[in-house]
């Protein structure tokens, strides 16, 4: 069977991940959360005190950042920033609230996208994020763009968060990504945006096992196009 690339770009909190790494598992493929690498290194701005606004400052320290993921013994992706688990502390609200700043930056972009496209080499992957399909992988085989309504999306993200521990109110979480929203498809650089051959999914009113489902129906269709 062909090994093919799933892009999987959307709005934040439309469950892009959820659907990713459940979409990996049954097809055998890695999974790559291609917004962790962004957490990460705006986690390690945050933890260094770097300034956006110098870009030497910057340059030097992407240089010293190294991401990584490592399969855990439960089968689970975790973040690795210069060789420590950083799962936890990329989730919380305060990179949250800066990730998308840290993401506008060309610099911080390219890493990135040059690690991506590395991970992807021997394709069997499924990769989510904003500029998966139009950027990283435009020649992947399946470009899927999610989308869902803004109260759905605060009230998934607010169950994450409590699963967590972490109490945030409702109106602080649509704030928030709103927010990001915003500055993810205005940015210069790689905005988000759908794909033109990309297949738009409205996860509203559907539940997450449905939305895998029609992705993984999707997925096969294409690797056997691919075998033909
Ligand atoms: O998917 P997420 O919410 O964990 O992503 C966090 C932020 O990272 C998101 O607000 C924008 C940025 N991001 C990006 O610019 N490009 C990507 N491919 C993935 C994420």
């Amino acid at each position: 069977m062909r090994k093919i690339i799933v892009a999987i770009d959307g709005y934040s909190a439309c469950g892009k991940s959820t659907t990713a790494k459940e979409v990996a598992k049954v097809l055998g493929f890695r999974y790559i959360d291609s917004g962790a690498m962004y957490r990460a290194v705006t986690l390690y701005f945050l933890e260094h005190h770097i300034s956006l606004t110098n870009p030497r400052e910057v340059d030097k320290t992407l240089a010293q950042i190294k991401i990584s993921f490592q399969v855990n013994r439960k089968g689970k992706t975790e973040t690795f920033l210069n060789g420590v688990i950083v799962e936890k502390e990329i989730r919380d609200m305060r990179v949250s609230e800066y990730v998308s700043q840290v993401s506008t930056l060309a610099p911080v972009r390219h890493a990135m996208v040059e690690q991506q496209r590395r991970m992807g080499k021997e394709r069997a992957i499924v990769m989510d994020g904003r500029d998966i399909g139009t950027v990283v992988f435009p020649d992947s085989e399946l470009k899927l763009f999610l989308t869902a309504d803004v109260l759905v999306r605060a009230f998934r993200r607010q169950k994450e968060l409590l699963d967590r521990d972490e109490m945030i109110d409702i109106d602080t979480i649509i704030e928030n990504l709103l927010k990001r929203d915003e500055i993810d498809s205005t940015r210069l650089e790689s905005p988000l945006r759908k794909a033109k051959d990309a297949i738009e999914i409205d996860t509203t009113y559907i539940t997450i096992d449905e939305e895998v489902e029609e992705v993984i129906r999707l997925a096969l269709g294409r690797m056997l196009e691919r075998k033909k």
